[in-house]
């Protein structure tokens, strides 16, 4: 390589930290000789986008992208001044942002490579908005410890309903939480919404007559759900970063929410959502109306009920089998050797999959760095293989048959031996079982 003339120097903008370097060198590599903390899970070969990097100043100075770098730019969409620090050559001075810190980073970036999706993705969701009524003059008349009592019960009784019916709540704004259904791409989000909206309304009946015996206050909600396309993307700052939903399906909601007021009713949908699900639902009544930061007059439904159950089945069912606390984690019709389900249990990330007729469930990250193993090979024997770094698990016991046996062969052989020589932990696993039409599991 070619020395440089003068000293340049790289500035890590979230470290405020400045490194010289001597010669053209990549990003990764000035990061690796000055011991800055830099992802790079493919061992800088190109692979997995977990290096990338922001470059906030110095752009003139950083190579073309490689041809590795271009088909990983194309495919996530990177703006221009997103790079690969594996694949950028630098010459001169730059700053630069890292972009991926950690875990769920990585994970965000195996999604993200494994589908079609850019950084953000647009999905086709359902948003429910919910909101208390007239909760500031409530929440005045309350001792502050009361409040955040009655509060903190409200969000435990929604949200229970709100899962139950396979949404998830996504944000809390104050007495408002924002609840979307269609991230587990499992379909008929909009119905699965409406449904979840009713039965909030039907079983606050009993949560609001404990808040007037108890408070002596009424408490009311108000529901407006929409369906449209969202972008659904990490955001938050440093170390905070978490799955968000942005767009105007998010406004229409939370617009439909407040039309309620002026309608006198307690939930709404909007035109779109309720196009979703006409011929299964009973409408009560209809509003026209011009939601506000909008030109255009539309309809909005207030439902009466839904007939029969959502297309799909509810996700976070629990069973008690053989004395044993079950729960669901997805349809046996859609668990094979291939076709792997990923799953949260109480905080455990599992990875389901079926071999040689049973149901195997482990632990979804390998002991070696705690890289997912969702796309690692299953082999004729039942063991897994980290895709990162070649570590191999039997599924059945957890234990270890092969440790670092896929490292990238250009890796620095000091890098080669730490990696080898860490403590070979077993993986854990998990019950599981399949069981009237879908895969059940529980902790052993
Ligand atoms: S380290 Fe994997 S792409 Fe750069």
């Amino acid at each position: 390589m070619e020395p440089l003339k003068n000293m340049p120097k790289l500035t890590y903008a979230d470290e405020k930290r400045e490194v010289e370097f001597s010669e053209a060198q990549s990003i990764l590599e000035i990061s690796n000789e000055n011991q800055v903390e830099h992802l790079h899970v493919c061992g800088g070969l190109g692979r997995c986008s977990t290096c990338r990097v922001q470059i906030l100043d110095g752009l003139e100075n950083c190579s073309e992208r490689s041809q590795k770098e271009q088909l990983i730019a194309d495919k996530l969409d990177f703006p221009d001044d997103v790079r690969l620090a594996c694949q950028t050559l630098l010459s001169g001075d730059a700053k630069i942002r890292k972009l991926f810190k950690n875990k769920t980073d990585i994970k965000f970036a195996q999604a993200a490579m494994q589908s079609s999706g850019s950084i953000g993705s647009n999905k086709q969701v359902a948003i429910l908005f919910a909101d208390i009524e007239d909760f500031t003059p409530l929440s005045e008349r309350l001792a502050s410890f009361d409040v955040m009592y009655l509060l903190n019960k409200y969000f435990d009784f929604a949200g229970n309903i709100v899962m139950k019916n396979g949404g998830e709540i996504n944000n809390y704004i104050g007495d408002a939480f924002l609840a979307i259904f269609g991230l587990d791409g499992e379909g008929d989000e909009t119905f699965r919404a409406v449904k979840a909206g009713l039965e909030l309304q039907s079983d606050l009946k009993n949560f609001a007559s404990t808040v007037e015996e108890n408070f002596d206050e009424e408490f009311k909600i108000r529901i407006g759900i929409h369906f449209g396309e969202a972008i659904i993307g990490m955001l938050g700052c440093r170390g905070t970063e978490r799955l968000s939903v942005i767009g105007d399906t998010v406004n229409m909601a939370a617009r439909a929410e407040s039309a309620n007021k002026e309608a006198d009713t307690t939930m709404l949908i909007t035109e779109n959502a309720y196009n979703q699900i006409q011929d299964r639902v009973e409408v009560e009544d209809f509003i026209r109306t011009k939601l506000k930061g909008t030109s255009e007059r539309i309809t909005l439904y207030e439902i009466k009920s839904v007939k029969g159950e959502s297309l799909v089945a509810k996700k976070h069912d629990a069973l008690v089998k053989d004395g044993i606390k079950w729960t669901r984690a997805g349809a046996s019709k859609d668990l094979s050797k291939e076709n792997k389900i990923e799953f949260e249990l109480d905080g455990d990330d599992v990875l389901l999959f079926r071999f040689n007729g049973d149901v195997r469930a482990v632990q979804n990250t390998c002991t070696h760095m705690n890289l997912p193993l969702s796309g690692g090979e299953i082999d004729e024997n039942g063991h897994i293989t980290c895709p990162f770094h070649g570590t191999s698990y039997c599924t059945k016991d957890g234990g270890v048959q092969k440790w670092c046996d896929g490292l990238p062969e250009d890796m620095p052989p000091e890098n080669v031996q730490m990696m080898k020589s860490m403590k070979q932990v077993p993986l854990n696993t998990f019950n599981a079982i399949d069981y009237e039409g879908n895969i059940w599991v529980a902790k052993n």
